[in-house]
């Protein structure tokens, strides 16, 4: 949280007029039922675009909730459906239209664990090619919370795919710097 809100301090200056360009994006991989986008106002008071990327059956399922909500939501948030092992997310953001030349925080937590590791590979060289300053934040599981969790995420059908902490940072980390 502080990291976003540093990120939109730094690269976001302050809304002026509904009509200002926006002048960064957070873009939110899987972002599920993460309501930020909404409860920060953060888009609101300054140029930042809210860009949630995530499987078309969940984010329906989000847009059908956030409809029966009363209170008035962001409406810069686009939403772009993707599944992260068929589909280049950052091939998705351009096609949804998303200034990916302005600078971009990617959060991108609670789903390392769900997809394969070549997805986590793809996911941190496509970060490392953005051609704005882009920094990404994402989390995943220790070998001792992968090995309790292994199998009963797999009875949940929701198997943890993730190598554990071990295997990201080789992959990701030490790979792409
Ligand atoms: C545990 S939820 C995390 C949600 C949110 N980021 C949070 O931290 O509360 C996992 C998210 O990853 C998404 N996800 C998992 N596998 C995916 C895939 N292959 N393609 C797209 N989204 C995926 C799910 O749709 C879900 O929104």
């Amino acid at each position: 949280m502080t990291a976003l809100l540093s990120f939109v301090a730094d690269h976001a200056g302050p809304r002026q007029s509904e009509d200002d360009e926006d002048e960064a994006n957070v873009i939110i991989l899987g972002a599920g039922f993460d309501a930020r986008a909404h409860r920060l106002g953060l888009a609101a008071t300054h140029k930042v675009r809210f860009v949630e990327v995530d499987a078309a059956g969940t984010q329906a399922k989000k847009l059908q909730k956030l409809r029966s909500v009363p209170e008035k939501i962001n409406d810069r948030v686009t939403y772009l459906g993707c599944d992260f092992t068929t589909e280049s997310w950052p091939d998705v953001l351009q096609a949804g239209g998303i200034r990916v030349d302005l600078p971009s925080m990617i959060v991108w937590e609670g789903v390392t664990y769900y997809v394969p590791p070549r997805v986590i590979s793809e996911t941190l060289e496509a970060v490392a090619k953005f051609q704005a300053p882009a920094m990404i934040c994402f989390d995943y599981p220790s070998a001792q919370a992968l090995a309790v969790m292994k199998d009963y995420t797999a009875s949940l059908k929701e198997p943890w795919l993730s190598l554990g902490e071990k295997r990201v940072r080789g992959r990701g980390l030490a790979v792409r710097g």
